[in-house]
């Protein structure tokens, strides 16, 4: 009879084992210093090696040469357990023997001493499902366990393990294999079978494993199935409906050039080859990670599931878009995942997302907007506010934001020389000469007084209202500090209703159209002063057409 690949390439020994180095190394050496523990608990992704590892630890401890960490793999003992057939190593599958009755037999068992073997051996299966009564009666063996026994839980979900009995066990957990492990595994076993495989079909296998080397010999088994005994990656992927880089590079070439009918020919080319729409949203989110992770950690990296070649595409594909593109498409991609699950019109849903990829690629970051604010009120721009696209990597061919000239933000001013701060002067003049320097000049206008003795720790400044709202800014409190070399509190006295009106109609810039036409939310002096705010302004000029609804003082 036929065996499957995954049984019959079961890793007998340690040196077979792909991945889990550190499993490996602890095990083999508290095996050759003969410090075993009562219990063990393996944890980890299915098919990583969590029950292949359980029986070689029994074939070690029972190998009539050992204990051993390198069995011998002949005697009556390492035989009959690849076969499941050794009366000391009991297998228990939890997910159909997970009660309270099992786990008292088991208990009963476990007080009689081995039938041949040096130690018996509990190999519990899928261990959490094991109800609670039951692991409170498996505790109380845990606790007293008699010299002969060793307990390994397996599992794919630890957390459900009670600490009571993992506090009791030395926990190891098993990681997911990667990629180019897989791909040399399966290298191994085509020669062994007598399988010609290609290096791109080897690498389709892995990818769909995701990790676990049962999936990937799984989908090996299925290749030979359908494909015989020569294996090609164009064949492989259409068994396994996975996508060509090719194909969904098409995406990211439509992003490129920003062209929604390419996009929307894309679905019409899927739906026309019959391919499952949320499998391919799948596979397109994990291309645009691969992109993210190429232009982040850049190639070939270990974090990404690709042979050389492919990384060499992704990473040429990745050149061409901003780290902050990428993120956008991948989030949005998600986002169409997600909704594809509960989908009644997979085919709308897909269109509609994909051609939200291609109006996220044009929009300008709301980080580069505000930016172009400044950090407080500066018509000394600094350098930062210059053309956001000097700050990302991409070429100019892939720019997605429209040039800068284009973008409703308004090109800055040259930023004039600072003024010196003069070292005497009257208090406001020194200070205001600072806030200057520090770029701070839209509120120097604003103030009418400040009162100041040297030594004293409060300084009283008269200005309008909105300069009291500035002061809750570190940013102030810092500059003033740092003019007069230590901490002061500030106290903001508002001055009085006329004077308000000059000084913020000196310091205040002309409304633009846009801004003067917006609805306004009320006459009372509170909203015209916020209305007439530079910062408020200068928001109302980088979004053109936003509207000021609600003015509220924070204060009160
Ligand atoms: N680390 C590994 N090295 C080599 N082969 C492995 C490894 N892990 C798994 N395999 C292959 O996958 C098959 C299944 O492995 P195993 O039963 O140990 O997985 P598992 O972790 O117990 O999975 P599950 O959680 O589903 O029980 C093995 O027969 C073996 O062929
Ligand atoms: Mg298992
Ligand atoms: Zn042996």
């Amino acid at each position: 009879m036929y065996q499957v690949i995954a049984r019959k390439y079961r890793p007998r020994h340690f040196a077979e084992l792909i991945g889990q180095e550190h499993v490996r190394a602890t095990l083999a050496n508290a095996i050759s210093k003969e410090r075993i523990a009562h219990g063990y608990i393996f944890s980890g992704q299915r098919g990583t090696g969590k029950t292949t590892v359980a029986r070689i630890l029994a074939r070690c401890l029972n190998c009539e040469k050992g204990p051993t960490a390198e069995p011998c793999l002949e005697c009556a003992a390492c035989t009959e357990i690849a076969a499941g057939a050794s009366i000391d190593v009991i297998e228990i599958d939890a997910a159909s023997n997970r009660g309270i009755n099992e786990m008292r037999e088991l208990r009963e068992n476990v007080r009689f001493r081995p039938a041949r073997d040096r130690f018996k051996v509990f190999i519990i299966d899928e261990a959490h499902q094991i109800t609670n009564e039951a692991f409170n009666a498996l505790l109380k063996t845990l606790e007293e366990p008699p010299d002969w026994v060793v307990f390994v839980l397996c599992t794919t979900e630890s957390h459900k393990i009670p600490t009571t009995i993992a506090s009791r066990c030395q926990q190891f957990s098993f990681r997911s294999v990667e990629f180019g492990e897989l791909v040399d595994r399966m290298r191994w076993i085509c020669e062994q079978e007598g399988i010609a495989s290609d290096e791109g079909a080897l690498a389709v296998l892995a990818q769909a494993g995701e990790g676990s080397v049962r999936d990937s010999l799984s989908a090996l088994d299925q290749a030979i199935a359908c494909c015989g005994n020569e294996l090609n990656v164009e064949q492989v992927r259409e068994l396994l409906g996975l996508f060509s880089l090719d194909s969904l590079g098409a995406v990211t070439e439509a992003l490129a050039a920003s062209d929604s009918n390419r996009m929307l020919g894309i679905v019409q080319e899927l739906e026309r080859n019959g391919a499952n729409l949320q499998h391919y949203t799948r596979e397109l989110a994990r291309y645009f990670r691969n992109l993210l992770v190429a232009k982040i950690a850049g190639t070939p990296s270990r974090l990404i599931a690709a042979t050389p070649a492919e990384q060499e595409k992704l990473a040429a594909v990745a050149q061409g878009f901003g780290e902050e593109d990428l993120t956008r498409f991948l989030q949005l991609t998600l986002d169409i995942y997600r909704d594809l699950q509960h989908s009644l019109q997979p085919r709308l849903h897909l269109e509609l997302g994909l051609l939200r990829l291609v109006h996220a690629g044009k929009l300008v970051r709301i980080e580069e907007a505000l930016a172009s604010l400044g950090p407080a009120a500066a018509p000394t721009a600094p350098p930062a506010s210059a053309p956001p696209t000097a700050t990302r990597s991409t070429p100019p061919a892939r720019q997605f934001a429209p040039p800068a000239a284009a973008r409703p933000v308004a090109a800055p001013p040259p930023p004039p020389a600072r003024p010196p701060v003069p070292a005497s002067g009257s208090l406001k003049d020194r200070l205001l000469a600072h806030l200057a320097a520090e770029d701070m000049k839209a509120y120097v206008d604003a103030v009418e007084h400040a009162e100041f003795t040297e030594n004293a720790s409060e300084i009283r400044l008269s200005a309008p209202k909105e300069f009291g709202l500035a002061l809750k800014s570190a940013d102030i409190r810092d500059a003033v500090q740092k003019l007069l070399g230590r901490a002061v509190k500030i106290n903001f006295i508002p001055a009085t209703g006329a004077a308000t009106g000059a000084a913020s109609g000196a310091s205040v810039a002309a409304p633009s159209g846009a801004a003067a036409a917006a609805p306004s939310p009320g006459d009372d002096p509170l909203t015209q002063e916020a209305l007439g705010h530079p910062e408020v302004q200068r928001f109302q000029q980088t979004f053109p057409g936003s509207h000021v609804r609600t003015v509220r003082n924070l204060r009160d």
